[in-house]
């Protein structure tokens, strides 16, 4: 399994949980797994098992191996390459990626398949995520297709977000080693430029992302960022699984991030959660307070998930007898927004720009509700982390969200949280007052937090139909 984050390595988002808890659910099932990750800045885990040397594009470059054991019997080999990846950040600075990613992410890869080329056995499967991993089937099918240990190998390509395309300059194709021949609008060529993104998705056996929603979402027009087409025409060979939760790291009865321990039946820990995120922003925390609904946010602040229909209600949200708790980084406008909002309001408003993991649990257990507006989702995480924490979410009809939350019906037990449809503030702003209305009344609202917590979204499940996907590519052969 090859990917640029997991945890407990590095995170940024969601993929970073992913890889942080699939690799060890597969295992659990008997597979074997090898995951390859980057060996960033700060990662000291591993022990330090060999240094290979490639060559990329020409370029001369040798790559430590550290490996680390995964839980259930699982590895992580961590790839140690200081000048590519001993960096402040993963991706780039600010807005700008570094320039070098390309060549970044090919040496990920191809390390990760020379690696496995030198082991007794190939392996039967290599599965790729996101664009950073693209390169993996296209190298299989390229430069190994006749290797004695990879020839067999077949390759599966998860889409975690079809907006992340690696779409590069087209110079890059010698540098890393693609010949000219793969340049081509049936293979890597995207509107003349070279598309990681594309390579994964033309050149696996078999193509999955992390929803059924948004694997079909992404075959239209609406939903397809420009690369409709291409998925439309690999259709028979993509699928949609739904991503599972670490119910190691994410449950309210054993999460030692929170104050108290909690069940659907003994909510008193989740009222001490409540008062300990209020107190972690300086807002009030008399009875009043702990009485009126708290609304938390965790969130990339890109526009992917909804925060220019929060900017749009900015003049309302401190007006509806709620108080919100945000944490999130991204675009400087919405920081400065949220940072405003809570400068404004200190008693209704409270906003943590940053990337803080015991926070983030905090919000999860102490919020009664949870916003997750987005205009796209592919999957999400924290609607599934809230449901499990008793923490009603808010929703947009789209991708993993539509699929993960079903909208309030009075008298209807399978409800389990607020969904609206249309992009537009005053959707969101009437769908946060069907809920702040529901919280008044105490048996409908605990009956509706105790149908979120009973789901099982466990890793087990989605790991099961990743297994049938391997068999699948394994049995059907090459595309
Ligand atoms: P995405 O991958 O698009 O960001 P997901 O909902 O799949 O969306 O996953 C986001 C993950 O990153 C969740 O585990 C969430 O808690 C975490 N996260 C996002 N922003 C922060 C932050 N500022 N601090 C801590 N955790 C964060
Ligand atoms: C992406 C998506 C998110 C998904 C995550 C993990 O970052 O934006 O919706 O949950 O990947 O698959």
């Amino acid at each position: 399994m090859i990917g640029s984050e997991a945890l407990p390595f590095s995170k940024t988002g969601g993929l970073a949980d992913v890889l942080g808890a699939l690799p060890s659910a597969l295992a659990k099932l008997g597979w074997d797994v090898t995951l390859v990750v980057p060996r960033y800045r700060g990662v000291s885990a591993g022990n330090y098992r060999e240094t290979i040397g490639l060559r990329v594009g020409g370029v001369p470059i040798e790559v430590g191996i550290f490996e680390a054991p995964l839980s259930d019997g699982g590895r992580a080999l961590l790839i140690d390459a200081p000048t590519l990846f001993d960096r402040e950040t993963l991706y780039g600075v600010g807005n700008a990626d570094y320039p070098d990613n390309p060549f970044r992410f090919a040496v990920l890869t191809r390390a990760a398949l020379e690696w496995a080329a030198h082991q007794r056995t190939g392996p039967s499967i290599v599965h790729a995520h996101d664009w950073q991993a693209g390169l993996a089937p296209v190298y299989l099918r390229s430069m190994y297709a006749d290797h004695p240990k990879l020839a067999q190998t077949r390759s599966v390509f998860t889409i975690h977000n079809l907006a992340y395309q690696g779409v590069v300059n087209s110079s890059w194709m010698p540098r890393l080693d693609l010949p000219w021949t793969l340049f081509t609008i049936e293979r890597l060529e995207y509107w003349n430029h070279l598309s990681f993104l594309k390579g994964g998705i033309v050149d696996a056996d078999v193509i999955t992302t992390v929803s059924p929603h948004y694997a079909k979402e992404i075959q239209t027009a609406d939903g397809g960022v420009g690369f409709e087409g291409i998925l439309r025409s690999r259709a028979d060979r993509l699928v949609g699984i739904l991503n599972g939760i670490d119910s190691s790291q994410w449950n309210p009865e054993t999460d030692p991030l929170i104050p108290r321990p909690y069940t659907a039946d003994d909510l008193s820990g989740k009222r001490a959660a409540k008062a300990a995120v209020l107190a972690e922003y300086h807002l009030p925390t008399d009875d009043e307070a702990l009485n009126r609904p708290v609304v938390g946010m965790i969130s990339r602040m890109v526009e992917q998930k909804g925060l220019d229909l929060i900017e749009r209600l900015a003049g309302d949200l401190p007006h509806l007898g709620a108080t919100f708790v945000i944490l999130g980084t991204g675009e400087a406008k919405y920081q400065d927004l949220w940072r405003w909002l809570a400068s404004q309001y200190p008693n209704r408003i409270g906003a943590r720009i940053g990337f803080d993991e015991r926070l983030a649990h905090l919000i999860e257990a102490g919020s009664d509700l949870f916003l997750m507006p987005s205009r796209f989702e592919p999957c999400g995480l924290n609607q599934m982390y809230s449901l499990r924490y008793g923490t009603v979410p808010i929703v947009r009809r789209v991708g993993g969200l539509a699929d993960t939350v079903t909208d309030y019906q009075p008298d209807t037990p399978e409800s389990t949280g607020f969904v609206f449809t249309d992009y537009s503030p005053w959707a969101l702003l009437n769908t946060i007052r069907r809920a702040l209305t529901l919280f008044q009344d105490a048996t409908a609202w605990k009956a509706l937090q105790a149908a979120g917590m009973r789901l099982d979204h466990s890793w087990d499940r989605s790991a099961r139909e990743y297994v049938k996907i391997y068999e699948r590519a394994i049995n059907q052969g090459r595309a």
